[in-house]
């Protein structure tokens, strides 16, 4: 028996266990150790789920016992003692009422090496805007040289990142955690340094702060890039029915910033079996899957699933597409503003194509406010064509 696997325990269970001395004989001590298993199962399955009509829920007032059973999901094991915690403080913090403040604040949260070839763009952006946002960067390897005042002396602490490994999420909630500080901060947005703004910043603030979900990406990929990642060694709190992808670039809200900032069971698992260079030669990225994971299981509709950050992945290869300088038209811009569709493509042989209508608060609306990844030689142009291309209406 793996400790690893969860106990599904049915009628079939129940049999094996009344009935083991016509099964094929097994060695004593094994035997033992699964009675064993069996009954201690046995009990705690009687304990959580007690018989309708014993006296069980009646110590409680119905309401009482129907709400304890209504905040977990379906249960075919018991939850550990972590879970329970875990849940309870995930519960608490979704359902506490919103604080009303009289500032409100976007947190722009920029993951870079070093440079950011974009600063003079995003200058452009932010200006006039002075107390609707605040700038955070975590500069991995080479410290900026900034030269926007909207940048200078934002350095958050930062620490090295490894494409793909979990220091990239280390990455992300230490920026996370610096901007929460700051309690006008109702929204956080995370860029890289190949990402520019699609939307003048007014857009741009009200499609965040007027929104009631976080834009974290998450699909189901049932190919070897998505569920191929999968590690049963993330049991038994993650399934593999609950494991999800999605792009890294997220936009967050406050509340699931701190859950985020509350969680280490979901996030030490991730670290400890979502890495590159598994057993089987497997890779496994916890940027992609984390929180796209942690999400569907504890808010599926507090999120979005789709990123509001473009991306083009349909040449097929490794990495996106680069723009280049002659890439970057106005015609390039207007496409990808007017996209209204989200899209995920599985990375099984079927390549399945999943489009879905963007939709805001209710009503269909392009999906994107940013995009990657731009070369730093694209800069001259994007920032003569930026007042054009961020005042197309739709
Ligand atoms: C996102 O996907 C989940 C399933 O994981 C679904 O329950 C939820 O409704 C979706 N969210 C939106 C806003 O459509
Ligand atoms: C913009 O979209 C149109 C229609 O889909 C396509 O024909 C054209 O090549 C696109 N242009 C650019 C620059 O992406
Ligand atoms: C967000 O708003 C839409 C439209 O009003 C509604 O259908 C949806 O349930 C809301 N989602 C959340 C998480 O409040
Ligand atoms: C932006 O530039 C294009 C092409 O040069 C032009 O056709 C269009 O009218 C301009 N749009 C705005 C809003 O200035």
């Amino acid at each position: 028996m793996k400790k690893t696997q969860p106990w599904h325990l049915d009628m079939k269970d129940m049999q094996i266990f009344r009935i083991p001395r016509q099964r094929p004989p097994l060695r004593k001590p094994t035997w033992i150790i699964v009675l064993i298993c069996m009954v201690s199962v046995f009990l705690i399955f009687t304990y959580v789920y007690p018989p309708q009509n014993s006296g069980e829920c009646h110590i409680f007032s119905y309401r009482g016992c129907k709400t304890f059973k209504s905040w977990l999901p379906p249960l075919t094991r018991e939850l550990t003692d972590e879970e329970v915690a875990s849940r309870l403080v995930i519960r608490e913090i979704l359902n506490a009422p919103p604080v009303i403040r009289d500032s409100h604040k976007v947190a722009f949260m920029f993951l870079t090496p070093g440079a950011l070839p974009f600063e003079e763009l995003w200058d452009k952006f932010f200006q006039g805007h002075e107390g609707k946002f605040s700038v955070y960067v975590h500069a991995s390897k080479d410290r900026p040289l900034h030269f926007s005042r909207y940048f200078i002396n934002r350095e958050v602490h930062s620490e090295k990142v490894d494409w793909g490994k979990i220091s990239m999420v280390d990455a992300e909630r230490r920026l996370l955690t610096y901007a929460l500080k700051d309690p006008d901060n109702q929204h956080f947005v995370l860029l890289s340094d190949s990402c520019i703004p699609l939307r003048d910043f007014d857009y741009v603030y009200n499609y965040l702060i007027n929104t009631n979900v976080s834009f974290i990406d998450s699909f189901v990929d049932p190919g070897p890039h998505g569920n191929g990642r999968y590690s049963e060694h993330m049991l038994p709190e993650v399934e593999k029915e609950d494991f999800r992808k999605g792009a890294q670039w997220f936009t967050m809200k406050r509340k699931h910033a701190i859950i985020i900032m509350a969680d280490y069971l979901y996030y030490a698992k991730f670290r400890d079996y979502c890495r590159p260079g598994m057993e089987h030669n497997r890779n496994c990225y916890s940027d992609e899957h984390y929180l796209p994971t942690f999400f569907h299981m504890f808010d599926p509709s507090g999120v979005a699933n789709w990123s509001v950050t473009h991306v083009d992945w349909s040449e097929g290869k490794w990495h996106p597409k680069s723009y280049t300088a002659k890439d970057v038209t106005y015609e390039l811009m207007k496409n990808i503003t007017s996209i209204m569709d989200s899209l995920h493509v599985t990375s099984d042989e079927r390549r399945e194509v999943q489009m879905k209508p963007c939709m805001w608060n209710g009503d269909p609306r392009p999906c994107y406010l940013f995009a990657r990844k731009f070369l730093p030689e694209t800069l001259d142009n994007l920032m003569l064509l930026f007042d054009n291309y961020t005042s197309i209406s739709n």
